[in-house]
């Protein structure tokens, strides 16, 4: 059964003094979706933004946002990035001691749940967990930074979370985010991936290249 590919830019490349002008950009480009990179400076190696910050943003756009929670304690702040206007929570499975139970606070929350896997976790860290999510995120990059090289061996587990998900029966995308570009994404698509994550290559040329860009990830289809 073939799903819409889905484009969700990473606004991790973003100029952060014109964060308004570039969400709207990005809605006037065709995205679908914008994922916040939260890093809490413990859980990767960078130190990113919280929910002010994204509330901030989303009155300029009606496009969804999803957060992406790099850090060790989302259940401390889920309930803030709800109210900053994120319809959907990623949490990382190795973050979470009790990630059965996260998944379902978010989902008691009134938001939509999802379980990022970094790269050197297997699928099968979901696998008791599936009911819970509509989404799940395949790390394709070591996660923290932006412009890093994809990893090929990611599109193994891309395939056997596709079976897994198909097995379920359940509706739930599969998204993956770390150097996605053209080429990347014709592969990740292949692959099963049905959500795209991209920065570098969504941003690159600037606002008056956002169309082109986009259309040119969803072209890998
Ligand atoms: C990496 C972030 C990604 C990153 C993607 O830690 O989670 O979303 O911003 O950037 P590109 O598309 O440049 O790899």
């Amino acid at each position: 059964m073939s799903r819409p590919i889905q484009i969700a830019p990473s606004v991790l490349p973003a100029d952060f003094s014109r964060l308004g002008d570039e969400v709207a950009a990005l809605e006037a480009a065709g995205v679908d979706l914008i994922q916040w990179d939260v890093m809490d400076g413990q859980f990767v190696p960078n130190l990113t933004f919280g929910p002010d910050v994204i509330a901030s943003a989303r009155r300029h756009t009606s496009v969804p946002f999803e957060a992406h929670l790099m850090v060790y304690t989302p259940d401390v702040m889920a309930a803030q990035y709800v109210e900053a206007g994120c319809s959907r929570l990623i949490v990382h499975a190795e973050a979470c001691t009790h990630l059965h139970r996260t998944l379902g606070n978010i989902n008691d929350l009134g938001a939509n749940a999802a379980v990022a896997l970094n790269p050197a976790t297997p699928a099968s860290a979901i696998s008791h967990v599936l009911d819970l999510v509509d989404l799940v995120l395949v790390m394709t990059v070591n996660p923290g930074f932006g412009g890093q090289a994809f990893i090929p061996g990611a599109l193994r587990k891309i395939e056997a979370l596709r079976r897994r998900i198909d097995d379920s029966g359940r509706s739930i995308d599969l998204e993956v985010d770390g150097g996605i570009n053209r080429d990347t994404a014709r592969q990740a698509i292949a692959a099963g991936a049905d959500v795209l994550v991209a920065g570098t290559a969504t941003f690159k040329g600037g606002p008056s290249a956002y169309a082109e860009n986009i259309g040119a990830l969803r072209g890998g289809s």
